[in-house]
């Protein structure tokens, strides 16, 4: 027996030792001189330089050991990879074609439209992966999630990914963290991870499951707890005896939607579960050699939460959410009453089930013997019932096990192994936008508009047994549990508690055809050409941006004085925007088109103070780049706040933007623009923001010597006849933060120390 085992079966030549994660778990143990929770112990033995840690103070570096990116952000992502001259990632990477792949009619016919609409953004994204270096899950190969649970995480491990749900592998015990495109760029250029030491949520599991309560009925009620906000800054950890009953996938569903608290990511400690799924996955070796560290798999006695929430299994009741937010969550046994106290629709008008938070084979085969009672009684679906499978893996299991038949007797919609109608790419024809009504899903998110795109729908979440068993019955109200459904024959129905089995008995089937490994040697990855057309208006090569010239920034101009809110979705929208989020010349088009002008209240209008014409915010700013004239932004409160995106970093940068002046600003856009080489400076004297008028002149001073938490000063020259004044500003910059802006980003820095 070898503590020694491939990361994946994929990737036979990259390795996990669990001896040697024992041994680091002991010394961060020594380090930190108490009992570790699970979380901290396999956050702090994948940090670099490893101190004395304060939850929610100390910034870790770590040191994930895989990213995973989804189609809508890695376009960016390798596109800026690229850039950096780099031959491979540095850490084992995965693309994986899921999000662009519209739901409508099913697999048969969308994921063709798929491939034709989409076409070259694929073939992009699979030259890429073989160029450098990245497994390449193709358009129809399943969610990014689903995938790496199948694949790729194990207990014990760390990754990031590019998408929200990327926590989902909790459910294997691995700290999986969503970050955006410019974290995972630095993580595949062989930089940290930088995260603040999150704080430990404790969620004690007693009891068992039973009945109709499932995983999900957990996860539903726990959001009700925390809120959408309360796991913010924390990892969510479970323990207590109750998680030792519970499947590895219906542990993962749990983690999955730990997102909708907000939280950095929820874990699982190790347990048989975990082996068992390992093995059913054909991942044997990782299955033994985890012997080598399973005691430390878990909270240490004595550990400590900052919080602790308990939840008894065997009294849980199954839950609906919902709707327009997740943590507005019902008992069954209480959902009329509050369908009558929130005048919701009370007819349900379509149910879904699927997306990476349940579609396992349990959440499928338990789903199907509800399905399956129904059909012997003679009754039919009352609505559309649209399946979005996880991955082809489970799909072909699920096949061969029988189960899809089932839904094909329903006439369900089998859509694509993809995650459709979840992230809102559902071309739902049969309900005008606007009209109320009601669905159910057991996918994982019910803000406005989410899935249809109309802001009228109103969306509950429940597990996939109960939105199963409620497609029998229009009235929204229908309790499967104990309500009677009426057959052809008049006999009185009533459902029987689902049942199904957590793993196939026969093992999952195998799909790897979905999947393209790069060429395995340097030698042979440098020959592929990765394909980006010329005339595309879709991708784009980067060129690194310019390092700082050595002088300071004089006589810059103010593109907007941007006035209140100004989140990335002011700085760079989304809606029609997305169709460009690889060209970045494109997508600069929107760059601030939503930010308030603070002189004149309009929005994507502003003075170009070299010609005194009015004209678009990014036009004017073209302007300025063109006639090689620095431009800074003059932002309020909390500037960049929202969604961590980071082309609202770059398209400024792009368009020749020095430095945004704000009076704070949100701490990851302040990191993305450090990261593209824009000064982020702060007001000391926040009347300052006051003083200043668009017309001023800047000169942001000093540059050759910027230290750390050493101000900057600005000179202000009006050119309105006021007098010439100074603005003290700070800055956040470490020295290593310094250096990317020497360098004119993290990327240049890292390829100028990478090529020598
Ligand atoms: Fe996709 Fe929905 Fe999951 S968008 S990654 S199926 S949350």
């Amino acid at each position: 027996q070898s503590p020694r085992a491939p990361l994946s079966r994929l990737e036979p030549d990259k390795f996990i030792d669990y001896s040697q994660l024992a041994r680091r778990i002991e010394k961060s143990r020594e380090i930190q001189r108490r009992p570790l929770t699970y979380a901290e112990k396999i956050l702090y033995a994948y940090t670099d330089e490893l101190d004395v840690v304060e939850r929610g103070k100390t910034q870790l570096k770590l040191r994930p050991q895989r990213i995973a990116c989804q189609d809508a952000t890695a376009q960016m992502a390798i596109i800026q990879f690229m850039s950096a001259g780099l031959q491979t990632t540095a850490v084992p990477t995965t693309v994986h074609c899921d999000h662009l792949i519209v739901g409508r009619d099913g697999q048969d016919k969308d994921l063709p439209n798929a491939l034709n609409t989409h076409g070259e953004v694929y073939d992009f994204m699979s030259s890429a992966s073989s160029r450098f270096g990245m497994g390449f899950w193709k358009p129809g190969a399943g969610i990014i999630h689903q995938i790496v649970l199948e694949n790729y995480a194990f207990p014990g491990g760390i990754m990031v990914g590019t998408d929200s749900h990327t926590p989902n592998a909790g459910g294997m015990g691995m700290i999986a963290i969503g970050v955006g495109g410019a974290d995972a760029v630095d993580v595949m250029a062989g930089l940290p991870f930088e995260l603040t030491a999150p704080r430990i949520i404790g969620v004690r599991l007693t009891g068992q499951l039973s009945g109709w309560a499932t995983p999900k009925d957990v996860i539903n009620k726990l959001a009700e707890l925390l809120t959408v906000k309360g796991g913010t800054g924390s990892i969510i950890e479970f323990f207590g005896p109750g998680s030792e009953t519970l499947s590895a996938t219906g542990q993962a569903t749990i983690c999955n939607m730990g997102a909708e608290t907000g939280a950095t990511t929820s874990i699982f400690p190790y347990s048989e579960a975990m082996a068992r799924y390992l093995q059913a996955t054909d991942r044997h070796e990782i299955a033994q050699a985890l012997g080598f560290a399973s005691h430390e798999l878990r909270a240490d006695p004595g550990a400590e939460y900052d919080r602790v929430i308990e939840i008894d299994l065997s009294s849980l009741e199954p839950r609906i959410n919902g709707p327009f937010t997740p943590d507005l969550s019902n008992p069954l046994s209480e959902f009329p009453n509050a369908i009558e106290k929130g005048s919701w629709p009370q007819e349900l008008t379509a149910g879904l089930i699927g997306s990476c938070t349940n579609s396992s084979f349990e959440d499928m085969t338990r789903a199907a013997s509800l399905a399956k009672q129904a059909l012997d009684a003679g009754l039919k679906p009352k609505m559309p019932l649209l399946v979005s499978p996880g991955s082809e893996k489970t799909r072909e299991t699920l096949h061969q096990d029988g189960t899809l038949k089932i839904f094909k007797d329903l006439e369900s919609t089998l859509l694509t192994n993809a995650c459709g109608p979840c992230c809102g790419s559902w071309d739902r024809q049969v309900m005008k936008k606007g009209t109320p009504n009601s669905i159910i899903t057991s996918y994982n998110r019910n803000f406005t508009g989410r899935l249809d795109s109309n802001p009228a729908t109103h969306i509950f979440l429940a597990s996939p047994e109960v939105v199963m068993a409620k497609i029998f019955s229009r009235d929204l109200a229908f309790d499967p549990t104990k309500d009677a459904l009426l057959t052809p024959k008049g006999k009185e129905f009533r459902f029987q508690p689902p049942t199904g089995a957590d793993l196939p008995s026969k093992g999952y089937a195998n799909a790897d055809q979905v999947y393209t490994a790069p060429p395995l040697t340097e030698q042979d990855r440098s020959g592929v050409e990765v394909q980006i057309k010329e005339s595309s208006e879709r991708l784009q090569r980067l060129s690194p941006f310019s390092p700082w010239s050595g002088t300071d920034f004089n006589n810059c101009v103010i593109l907007i004085k941007a006035k209140g809110k100004c989140t990335t979705d002011h700085i760079t929208p989304a809606g029609p925007w997305f169709r460009y989020r690889g060209h970045l010349d494109n997508i600069s088009n929107n760059t601030l088109i939503g930010a308030v002008n603070a002189e004149t209240d309009k929005v994507n209008t502003v003075t170009n103070w070299l010609t005194g014409e009015d004209g678009d915010v990014p036009g004017t700013a073209r302007k300025y780049r063109a006639a090689s004239q620095p431009w800074v932004v003059i932002g309020d409160y909390n500037y960049g706040e929202g969604s961590s995106r980071e082309h609202a970093a770059l398209q400024p940068r792009h368009l020749g933007c020095v430095a945004i002046i704000a009076k704070s600003f949100a701490r990851i856009h302040e990191t993305n623009l450090k990261k593209q080489g824009v000064l982020a400076l702060t007001f000391t004297k926040e009347e300052d923001y006051d003083r200043l008028v668009s017309s001023d002149r800047l000169t942001i001073g000093g540059l050759s010597g910027l230290e750390p938490g050493k101000p900057v000063v600005v000179a202000v020259d009006p050119t309105d006849g006021r007098e010439g004044w100074k603005a003290e500003v700070t800055h956040t910059m470490t020295p290593e933060q310094i250096l990317y802006f020497r360098s004119g980003s993290a990327l240049n820095l890292m390829a100028s120390r990478k090529n020598g």
